[in-house]
């Protein structure tokens, strides 16, 4: 009885595979990838998130829906900037969902809790913002890019602004977390390295917005600058509080462009005049930037920001990983090695991907004019992270 039952379940096996051998020749190739977006979809970081999805598949649909052949299918978790769900989150996409690539997240400590889960289970993971500078560091690895930058890249490039500006005495201000940590230190770095000096590194834990305290302590402190890392909600509070305790007329305020991109039509006035340096800038005016502010504005009926070429660009390098490996995930050093490659065709100007799988690019500076963060020249050109610690 149970010998016949074996041999029938065999037949009918056999029957299976025959029929799907016979009737999907090319059902390797047919099946779709299936992409897991992990992002802020809630929280200071929500709009950020919804500019990377939105680049994202502005991308793939220009390419029909396909990349490397592939129709691109999608899964989407709201990981609310929240590190501490972060590895549950993560493990949704991976083991619920079986998707063959993460795309996320902004929050550098949930981007790290990402990469760990990336790693332990050999999953494609493309970083389209979350800076911290020890997933390209550390944490590198064959199967973990980034789309975006390292914390350390456009902080460094301010402090090297702000000491040639003549700057001497800076104080930092920050959320207590990887990005804002490693963003005023990158500022420290060149900043001290150019002559000055950081004589106060002030802090409040993420997201807190109760700047009142920590503002009267800079106006007590009278530094020459102030260099502040915030983005999203929180940075359209700061940027608006600094200016009516009226410290803009008389301390300059510099950060990374995310203080001031995406949160122009929200700061209004208070952002006016402000330096920022970042790897994208309003008013770029090449053909690639033109094309892609046209497609997105038409698309989503929204001007795109530096996330949503973050996205845009995450999508481009999966295309490439792709379009070398015959659509097969599996093949890791292969898609690797594509990337490495490639020059990215970005809106940002074209940039490449260093061997820690970070990108290698441009760093603008930018000053807000109206509603724009208009370009005012390379603050450092072909900035390449310095990937401590990535032994790959
Ligand atoms: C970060 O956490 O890495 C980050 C968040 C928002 C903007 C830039 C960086």
């Amino acid at each position: 009885m149970q010998r016949r039952t074996f041999a029938m379940s065999a037949a009918l096996l056999t029957g299976a595979a025959a029929l799907a051998v016979t009737t999907t020749p090319a059902s390797a190739q047919a099946a779709k990838v299936k992409v897991g977006f992990m992002l802020p979809y809630t929280g200071t970081y929500a709009a950020l998130g919804n500019a990377i999805e939105n680049g994202f598949r502005l991308y793939v649909d220009e390419q029909g829906g396909k990349l490397g052949g592939r129709e691109i299918e999608y899964v989407k978790v709201d990981d609310e900037s929240e590190p501490s769900k972060a590895t549950d989150n993560v493990n949704k996409l991976i083991k619920r969902d079986n998707v063959d690539v993460l795309v996320g997240t902004v929050h550098s400590g949930v981007a790290t809790a990402m990469a760990k889960a990336a790693k332990d289970s050999n999953t494609l993971l493309i970083v389209p913002n979350g800076g911290a500078d020890a997933i390209t560091g550390p944490m590198c690895g064959v199967n973990i890019f980034r789309s975006s930058f390292s914390n350390w890249q456009p902080a460094y490039a301010m402090g090297e602004v702000a000491a040639k500006k003549g700057a001497k005495k800076a104080v930092t201000i920050t959320w207590n977390y990887a990005a804002g940590t490693e963003s005023t230190n990158g500022f420290k770095e060149s900043f001290e390295k150019g002559g000055g000096t950081v004589v106060k590194a002030l802090n409040l834990p993420f997201p807190g917005v109760e700047f009142q305290a920590l503002l009267t302590e800079i106006a007590a402190t009278r530094p020459d600058v102030v260099y502040a890392f915030f983005a999203g909600g929180g940075a359209v509070k700061f940027v608006k509080d600094y200016a009516a305790a009226g410290l803009n007329r008389s301390i300059p305020l510099y950060g990374p462009g995310f203080l001031t991109d995406g949160t122009l039509d929200a700061q209004g006035d208070a952002a006016q005049g402000m330096y920022t340096t970042l790897h994208y800038a309003d008013g770029l005016n090449t053909p690639r930037d033109n094309a892609f502010r046209l497609a997105y504005a038409k698309t989503y009926k929204l001007q795109p920001d530096v996330y949503a070429v973050q996205g845009y660009d995450a999508a481009q390098m999966l295309a490439i990983g792709l379009k070398a490996t015959g659509g097969d995930v599996s093949k890791k050093p292969e898609f690797a090695a594509a990337i490495e490659k490639a020059k990215i065709d970005s809106p940002r100007g074209t940039f490449t991907i260093s061997r820690a799988h970070n990108p290698v690019q441009d760093i603008y500076l930018r000053k807000v004019v109206g509603k724009e963060n208009k370009l005012d020249g390379i603050a450092i050109k072909g900035l390449s992270d310095p990937a401590r610690g990535c032994r790959s």
